[in-house]
């Protein structure tokens, strides 16, 4: 088969895949008790492994809107709003110390999201993380990340930063085109991008990751290579290229641009292609979906002693857990249970103010969700899976190999006995292989539009 028909055929609604089973599928709430007894028994096997936690503080402000952004946001000028969110969000991990009878957290991991956490000054910056760190024990292999806006983001940022430890710094890139920057709203420039990239190495930073997406509005194979030129230039030690997801009924802002300007699945496939074309020949290496990392990348370790992870952050080298999510609609993994907190920053606020743990949705889950999110994580992160191991509860599998039988079919996976393995060609369908073994999927097909488009 032709790859435009294959890109045809494949190219349906489908989850990302960045948890199992999918936001739209939880359907056991659990009770506050139920979530902070989940915590502490992924606290407990963590700390008997010897590893720590894992925290991620959602600061949700941004200056103005991209229209593209998917993102949880809240869009403002009015600077006035960040001290009272810090406020909020350090009464947040004091109410999960008090509850889970804790005095100093171990820590393992910090990632700063949003939003645009560098919208708070560095002064403000700082003080969250005073308040933040103060009660928490970091282990030896910490790491602490955030992202950034480089057109918000300055030197003094960097330095509160590093006075604070972190050492991997993400950059919000997304495409050097004047003409897409200006339909999406987001107008920066090369030097901003190369002046902040400079100053975050000079000061310590040991990984630098750009996010760029493909598929936006007035996109062209030529604005990819000139914007993957520059990217390259620059050497980030990881690139996160995402596919846009276009969800305007989610996020009417995107629909403040025309579809008619948007890629076809075809041309937005091929912006992708030539993307990683030019990216290979520049040193990187594909990893997992949509990712790419130079070989000196923990990222690129990563793959090869199959430590390799993907939670609601994306890919990354290991997997620490829990995640305790701080901050408006910032989503928790225990493991055995996920949980997200109010989406509406004032619901937010005032259940935070009550006291609450300011939980509204999650999902505790069963026997065979376990199953199933292992062998989702496995192809998502190794492009195989297996379920030959003893005591792999086949049951929840029965419909797995008729399932895969059709991507074997057209050349995308090779089949074993009681495994499964992508092919390259198969790489692009990834998130329909992910899909066979989405029970919960097949069992209730979507009624309204949720996912994003797979290719
Ligand atoms: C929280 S932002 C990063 C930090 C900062 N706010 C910025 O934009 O520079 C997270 C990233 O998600 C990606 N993103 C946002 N909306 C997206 C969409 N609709 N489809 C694909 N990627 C998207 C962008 O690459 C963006 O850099
Ligand atoms: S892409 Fe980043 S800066 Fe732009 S609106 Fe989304 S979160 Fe804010």
């Amino acid at each position: 088969m032709m790859d435009s028909e294959l890109l045809k055929k494949y190219n349906v609604p489908g989850p990302r895949y960045t948890s199992y089973p999918t936001v739209p599928y939880w359907d056991t709430n659990p009770t506050e008790n139920e979530w902070l007894q989940a915590l502490k028994n992924s606290i407990s096997q963590a700390t008997a492994s010897g590893t720590g936690a894992a925290i991620y503080a959602h600061l949700p402000f941004c200056e103005s809107l991209c229209t593209y952004c998917g993102c949880n946001t809240r869009i403002t000028r009015n600077h006035g709003v960040s001290d009272p969110y810090i406020n909020t969000i350090l009464k947040e991990f004091a109410l999960y110390r008090e509850k889970l009878g804790i005095q100093k957290l171990k820590l393992s991991e910090l990632h700063l999201g949003g939003g645009t956490p560098t919208f708070f000054t560095p002064s403000e910056l700082d003080r969250f993380l005073d308040g933040l760190l103060s009660y928490c024990e970091t282990t030896p292999d910490f790491e602490f990340s955030i992202e950034v806006d480089p057109r918000v983001t300055k030197r003094e940022h960097l330095e509160v930063l590093r006075e604070r430890r972190f050492k991997r710094i993400s950059l919000g890139i997304q495409d050097f085109d004047p003409k897409v920057q200006d339909i999406v709203n987001r107008v920066q420039s090369f030097e901003q991008v190369k002046t902040l990239t400079d100053e975050a190495r000079a000061l310590g930073f040991t990984s630098v990751n750009y996010d760029l997406i493909y598929g936006l509005p007035l996109q062209t194979i030529a604005s990819i290579e000139d914007t993957i030129e520059k990217v390259v230039r620059l050497r980030p030690d990881r690139i996160a290229f995402y596919a846009y997801a276009h969800v305007p009924w989610i996020k009417p802002g995107q629909r403040r641009f025309t579809e008619a300007d948007l890629p076809s699945g075809d041309q937005k496939r091929a912006l992708y292609e030539r993307g990683r074309e030019l990216l290979e020949s520049a040193g990187y290496i594909e990893i997992g979906m949509d990712h790419f990392a130079l070989k000196s990348d923990s990222l690129f370790t990563a793959v090869s002693s199959k430590s390799l992870h993907r939670n609601f952050m994306g890919y990354t080298a290991r997997n620490v857990n829990p995640i305790l999510a701080l901050g408006v609609s910032a989503i928790g993994d225990a493991w055995s249970a996920f949980a997200q907190n109010e989406k509406l920053l004032e619901t937010y606020v005032e259940r935070v103010e009550r006291g609450e743990i300011p939980i509204y949705r999650g999902h505790v889950l069963n026997a065979e969700d376990l199953i199933l999110r292992k062998h989702v994580l496995n192809l998502m992160t190794r492009m195989e899976t297996s379920w030959a191991d003893a005591g792999e509860r086949v049951e929840y599998l029965s419909e797995v190999p008729a399932k895969l039988q059709e991507f074997m079919q057209d050349a995308l996976l090779e089949m074993g006995t009681n495994s499964c393995t992508v092919t390259e060609k198969g790489r692009a369908f990834l998130r329909n292989i992910c899909m066979a073994f989405d029970a919960r999927l097949a069992r209730k097909a979507p009624e309204t539009r949720l996912f994003s488009q797979t290719v």
